[in-house]
């Protein structure tokens, strides 16, 4: 079972900085989760809201601010005190980053609410240039871009769709999946039913689940056999995993 840390070791850190993201390949985290958004000017960052208000001392929606201008807020404002201060990451900046770290990142690409134009392109001419295609998948609420990334990215590349909690709506993960071209099913730990988790077997789906931050989860997923946890606190279970081998 791989651990993904989500927006970084956000469990303890800022999230999504590169604070956030060397602290957890400090605790040996396989992978790391993150978002993708687009500045104003078109240039590619690391936030999880399209606001600004939330996470740092600056306040709007990150399309209508210019990559210079969003680079002078702190993203460490929730830790004012702890922590130094942090800028919002270029994904430029973390992609040369990983490059020379032995982790895979899963890429969220956040065109839930806000599409950015040539996003699905743009993200992965980055990963290209930094040598990243065989240590990436890519994540997204929205499956209009994961189609569009499908269409761009070579077969090997995983796509995992993201989708959210439980709505009463029986839903099929494998056979949809499969359907789309989708090698990865990411739902919340809410939202995984051991049916859920038979049909994506079935449909060779491979499934990675948010956000695990309890010991009951993480047993739960572990014995269902899951590929993936995304968690806030990847100390742990890397810490749970080394210890039952
Ligand atoms: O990829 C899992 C998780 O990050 C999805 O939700 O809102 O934290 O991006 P969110
Ligand atoms: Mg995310």
């Amino acid at each position: 079972m791989k651990v993904m840390a989500h927006r970084g070791y956000s469990g303890a850190y800022p999230e999504n900085t590169m604070l956030a993201f060397r602290k957890a390949v400090e605790v040996g985290t396989h992978g790391i989760e993150l978002d993708v958004h687009a500045t104003k000017d078109g240039v590619l960052v690391v936030h999880h809201d399209e606001r600004l208000d939330r996470t740092t001392d600056g306040t709007g929606r990150i399309c209508d601010l210019s990559f210079e201008e969003l680079r002078r807020f702190n993203a460490a404002k929730l830790w004012a005190g702890r922590y130094a201060p942090e800028k919002v990451p270029a994904f430029e900046e973390y992609c040369e980053w990983a490059a020379g770290e032995d982790i895979f990142t899963n890429i969220e690409i956040k065109t839930d609410n806000t599409y950015y134009p040539r996003i699905e392109e743009k993200t992965w001419e980055t990963v290209v240039k930094y040598g990243l295609e065989k240590k990436v998948l890519f994540s997204s609420f929205n499956h209009f871009s994961l189609t569009r990334m499908r269409r761009i990215v070579p077969e090997y590349v995983e796509l995992g769709a993201l989708v959210e909690h439980e709505s009463g709506v029986k839903v099929y993960p494998g056979a949809y999946c499969e359907a789309a071209g989708f090698q990865c099913y990411h739902p919340p730990i809410t939202a995984l039913s051991d049916e859920n988790v038979r049909d994506c077997k079935t449909h060779g789906v491979k499934i990675n689940v948010w956000t695990v931050n309890d010991m009951a989860g993480l047993e739960k997923l572990y014995s269902w056999d899951v590929e993936g946890i995304i968690t806030n606190y990847p100390s742990v279970p890397m810490a749970w995993l080394a210890a039952r081998k």
